[in-house]
């Protein structure tokens, strides 16, 4: 039978002591279709350092005991990246369209495979949309990597999570895109990928 899981919401200190979880898991989760991410924990280092002394940067951590198996990370827009705060920036239609201040970047959920399909992706989405509110932020957003179809690594039958956001309320949106760059497990060299945004507004 499946354990219950605990979830904890991490800030401050909390959440710094968590940063090596979050990247252990970023590079294991992240391994598989369609992130492939070698994982390099220089670059984790330092990007996750962002998280670490970033105002409103919030975690969501899923443990079985001690050990953490899923987080689930947030973080004020105008603190993010400059290629994740790009697409908010650009453009006369996007300058118009959003307010980089009244948005929360959801960063990730990385969950361990065999604790998926107990309802843990929904409760990460609850916790961080009740964490934009408490921050009086109307607008969420992620990006997620766009694969060919025939990706030659992409498993077969594979299912995306894109029913799973369309569901929980967020829209696609192919006019936000950036690129991020890492290498992938069949590349010798990181180039960079297209990422989509999702939006979701109060
Ligand atoms: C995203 C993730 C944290 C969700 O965790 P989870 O335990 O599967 O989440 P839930 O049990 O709450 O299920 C959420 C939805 O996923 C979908 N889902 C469930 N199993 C699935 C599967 N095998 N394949 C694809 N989608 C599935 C369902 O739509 C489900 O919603 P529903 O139960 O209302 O129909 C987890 O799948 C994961 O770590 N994936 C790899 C990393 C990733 O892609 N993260 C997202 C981008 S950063």
């Amino acid at each position: 039978m499946l354990k219950p899981l605990r979830v904890e919401v991490a800030t401050g200190d909390d959440l710094r002591a968590a940063i090596p979880d979050l990247a252990r898991l970023r590079i294991r989760v992240f391994r598989e279709f369609p992130y492939l991410y070698v994982g390099d924990a220089a670059y984790e280092e330092q990007y996750l350092q962002t998280y670490a002394e970033a105002p409103g940067a919030f975690l969501a951590l899923a443990r079985d005991g001690e050990e953490v198996v899923g987080v689930s990370s947030a973080l004020p827009l105008i603190y993010e990246t400059a290629e994740v705060q790009r697409p908010f920036l650009n453009t006369a239609l996007n300058t118009a369209e959003f307010d980089p201040g009244d948005i929360l970047y959801l960063g990730e959920s990385v969950l361990l495979p065999q604790y998926r399909g107990q309802g843990l992706g929904h409760r990460f989405f609850d916790l961080r949309e009740d964490h934009a509110g408490a921050l009086g932020l109307r607008v969420k957003t992620f990006c997620a990597v766009q694969r060919p179809a025939d990706h030659p690594l992409r498993p077969q039958p594979y299912r995306t999570l894109n029913a799973f956001w369309q569901a929980r309320g967020y829209t696609e949106r192919p006019d936000l895109q950036t690129e991020m760059s890492w290498r992938d497990v069949n590349e010798a060299h990181a180039t960079p990928k297209p990422m989509h945004f999702w939006v979701k507004k109060d």
